[in-house]
C-alpha cells in the first residue's frame, strides 16, 4: 500500500504534495518523492527513508519550482526500499513521470518484451514498467497512450501520470486501488486517500475502476477506458482529519480488519496463473519439495498461532512433518535440524529480535530459510534465503489483524503447492481448494457486515475477569488467537485450551456465568467439541459457539452461535477468526482501552 498526490493550480505544487504525503504515510513510510514541471521540463527529487529526508533536501519544497506535480510515499512490495526504487518513475527520455500505488501482476512479461525493444531499466520495480509502457504507446495524445496501457495492465493500480509535453494537465487512473481528486480556488488534485486534501477541499470524486481522470488548473474531465467522457458526483467528507487517516474507521484497527478481503486478495491472486499456484520467490525445485524430510515453523505472537494453524495444514495436506515453535523457545533449546529439515519463520515486522535469532541460528546449522514477511527490506526479509511476501500494506494497529490473515493465505498456498509436488492431491481436490480460496474474501465481508450483532454481545462482557477459548486441531490454533486478541487490547485475562484438555485442571477455573467461546469448524471434532461444552455448561459456563453454518443442532447446547460460511476445513481459520476478532475489538472498545496502541505493547518487539 503507498501513497499518491498530484496538485495542478495556481500556488507552488512541492510543498502541497509534501504536505498531501505528510497525511499519507500511514499508507507507507519506507521511501518518498515528488516531480515537478519547471517551466520547460519535470525535475524530480526522492530518496529513501520518512517523509521527513525528502523534506529537507527539498527545503520544504522551496528547491522545486512549478505548479504541477505529483508525489509518492512508498510501502514496498517489488524491490527493496532504496533511493533508485522510490517513486516517481520515468520513461528513459524523462518526459513522462509516474506514480503508482497497488501491484502490477504482469509486470515481468511486460518487462520482457519491453527490454527486448530496446527499453533500459534503472529500478527492481513494477512500476517503472509503466512508465516505459506508456513512453511505448505514446504519440502525443496522452489519454490515447494511458487507455492502450489499461488494457495491457493486469493488477491493481492507482496511477498519478505526468507528461512533460503537456504541462497544463495531469491524469490519474485507477484499477483496485483507492483513489479520489479533488478541487478547490486554487486548483485541482489527486489522492491515494482522502486525508491529502482535506485542508483544500471537503469535496472529492471517487474514482471507480477502470476511470481516467485528466485535470487542469481549474477543470477536470472523467473518461472511460475506452475514451469516453462520463460525468461524475462530488461527495462532500464531513470526516475531521484524524477520522480520514483512519478511512472514517474509528480506529486503525477495525480499519485493518476491514481491508482483510483485499489483503486476502493481494497475497494470493499474484501467486495463482491460469489455475496454478506459482511462488516463484521460493527458491525451490519440485526435487527440493519433494526432498524436503521435516519442516520447522518458528516465530512470535500471532505469528507464531498462524504457525500452528501451517502445522494442520501442511501436515494434512503435504504429509510433511512440521514442528512449531515460539522464536523465544527455539533458539535455547538445542532443535534437531538435518539437511531435510526446511525452516519457515514468519514475521509481520521481520524486524522481531527472537524470530531473527530462530532464523540465524537454522543457517548457521546449514538450513535454508524462508521468510514470510510483510514488511519489504526488513532484516528477516533479507537475511532470509527465500521471502514470500504477505502483502498486506502497513499495519498499524499494534494487534495484528490483516497481516495474520495473509499470513494464513501464504501459508495455505504453500501447502497445496507442496502437497501438489509430492502427489498428495489430485487436480480436483487442487482446483476445488482454488476456487474455496477465491471465496475467501467475499465470505469475510459478509462476516463483517455482522459486527453490530457482535458489538452487542461484546457489550455484555467488558466486566469480564476470564474468558476462555476452546477447540481441537485447528480451532485450537484459532482459539489460540482469538484469546491473545482479546488480552492484548481489552486487558481481560483470557487462555486457549485444546477442548480436551479442560478436564486436565483448567475445569476447576469455571464458575458461574464464565465465558467460554467453543470453536467447532472441524467436522470430525464436532461431537468431541461439543461434549466438552457440555461439561463447562454443566459447570456454570455461559457458551458462546463460533460453528458452520447447518450446525444449528449446537443451539441445544451452546447459549450464543455464529455461524461462519462452508469453505475447505482447511481455510476455514480465515472465517472463524473474524467474529473472533470483532469480539476482542468490541469489548476493548467497550472498556474504553487504547485499541490501535495497547498499553505495554510495541508493534514490533525488537528486543529479546
Ligand atoms: C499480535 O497481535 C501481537 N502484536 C504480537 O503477538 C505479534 O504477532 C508478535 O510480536 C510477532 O510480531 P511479528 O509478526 O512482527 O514478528
Amino acid at each position: 500500500m503507498c501513497g499518491i498526490v498530484g496538485y495542478i493550480g495556481n500556488s507552488q505544487a512541492a510543498p502541497i504534495l509534501l504536505d498531501g504525503l505528510s497525511k499519507l504515510e500511514y499508507r507507507g513510510y519506507d521511501s518518498a518523492g515528488i516531480a515537478v514541471y519547471d517551466g520547460k521540463e519535470i525535475k524530480m527529487v526522492k530518496a529513501m527513508g520518512r517523509l521527513k529526508v525528502l523534506e529537507e533536501l527539498t527545503h520544504g519544497g522551496a528547491t522545486l519550482s512549478g505548479t504541477v506535480g505529483i508525489g509518492h510515499t512508498r510501502w514496498a512490495t517489488h524491490g527493496q526500499p532504496s533511493d533508485i526504487n522510490s517513486h516517481p518513475h520515468f520513461n528513459t527520455s524523462g518526459t513522462i513521470a509516474v506514480v503508482h500505488n497497488g501491484i502490477i501482476e504482469n509486470y515481468l512479461a511486460l518487462k520482457d518484451k519491453l527490454l527486448s525493444k530496446g527499453y533500459v531499466f534503472k529500478s527492481e520495480t513494477d512500476t517503472e514498467v509503466v512508465a516505459h509502457l506508456i513512453d511505448y504507446y505514446y504519440r502525443g495524445n496522452p489519454l490515447e497512450a494511458i487507455t492502450k496501457v489499461m488494457h495491457r495492465v493486469e493488477g491493481s493500480y492507482a496511477l498519478g501520470i505526468l507528461f512533460s509535453e503537456h504541462p497544463d494537465q495531469i491524469f490519474a487512473v485507477r484499477k483496485d486501488s483507492p483513489l479520489i481528486v479533488g478541487k478547490s480556488e486554487d486548483g485541482c488534485f489527486i489522492a491515494s486517500d482522502v486525508p491529502a486534501v482535506l485542508k483544500y477541499t471537503r469535496d472529492v470524486y471517487f474514482i471507480n475502476n477502470q476511470e481516467v481522470v485528466r485535470l487542469r488548473a481549474d477543470h477536470m474531465h472523467f473518461y472511460s477506458v475506452d475514451e469516453e467522457e462520463i460525468q461524475k458526483e462530488s461527495v462532500r467528507i464531513d470526516w475531521d482529519a484524524d477520522a480520514a487517516e483512519k478511512g472514517g474507521y474509528e480506529h486503525f484497527m477495525l480499519k485493518e480488519m476491514y481491508e482483510q478481503p483485499k489483503t486476502i486478495r493481494d497475497t494470493f491472486s499474484p501467486r495463482v496463473k491460469d489455475g496454478e499456484i506459482v511462488i516463484e520467490e521460493l527458491g525451490m525445485t519440485d526435487e527440493d519439495i519433494r526432498s524436503i524430510t521435516k519442516m520447522h515453523i518458528v516465530a512470535c505472537g500471532s505469528a507464531y498461532h498462524a504457525g500452528v494453524v501451517g502445522k494442520y495444514v501442511m501436515e494434512g495436506m503435504a504429509r510433511i512433518p512440521v514442528e512449531v515453535d515460539l522464536a523465544s523457545e527455539f533458539r535455547y533449546r538445542n532443535p534437531i535440524l538435518d539437511k531435510g529439515s526446511m525452516v519457515v519463520v514468519i514475521s509481520q515486522s521481520g524486524e522481531t529480535a527472537d524470530t531473527l535469532a530462530a532464523l540465524r541460528q537454522a543457517q548457521k546449522e546449514g538450513c535454508k530459510v524462508l521468510g514470510i514477511v510483510n514488511v519489504v527490506g526488513s532484516s528477516i526479509a533479507r537475511e532470509a534465503d527465500n521471502v514470500m511476501y504477505t502483502w498486506a500494506g502497513p499495519e498499524i494497529a499494534v494487534a495484528t489483524t490483516k497481516a495474520y490473515s495473509a499470513q494464513l493465505i501464504a501459508l495455505y498456498l504453500l501447502s497445496m503447492k507442496f502437497a501438489q509436488v509430492r502427489g498428495k492431491i489430485n487436480q480436483d481436490q487442487y482446483s476445488e481448494m482454488l476456487r474455496d480460496l477465491e471465496k475467501l474474501p467475499e465470505q469475510i465481508e459478509l462476516l463483517l457486515a455482522n459486527k453490530g450483532r457482535i458489538q452487542r454481545f461484546a457489550n455484555r462482557y467488558v466486566g469480564a475477569k476470564d474468558i476462555f477459548f476452546i477447540g481441537r486441531g485447528i480451532d485450537y490454533a484459532i482459539s489460540l488467537e482469538a484469546s491473545l486478541k482479546l488480552k492484548e487490547i481489552s486487558y481481560i485475562h483470557s487462555e486457549a485450551y485444546a477442548a480436551g484438555e479442560l478436564k486436565h485442571g483448567t475445569i476447576s477455573l469455571i464458575e458461574e456465568g464464565t465465558l467460554v467461546a467453543a470453536v467447532l469448524t472441524q467436522e470430525d471434532l464436532y461431537k468431541k467439541t461439543t461434549s466438552n461444552m457440555v461439561e463447562v455448561k454443566s459447570r456454570g459456563a455461559f457458551l458462546l459457539a463460533v460453528t458452520n453454518e447447518g450446525h444449528t443442532d449446537i443451539e441445544e447446547t451452546a447459549d450464543y452461535v455464529i455461524y461462519i460460511p462452508q469453505t475447505n476445513p482447511y481455510f476455514v481459520t480465515s472465517l472463524a477468526v473474524i467474529p473472533l476478532q470483532l469480539f476482542a475489538y468490541y469489548v476493548s472498545v467497550g472498556k474504553g482501552c487504547d485499541v490501535d496502541k495497547p498499553r505495554n505493547l510495541a508493534k514490533s518487539v525488537t528486543v529479546e
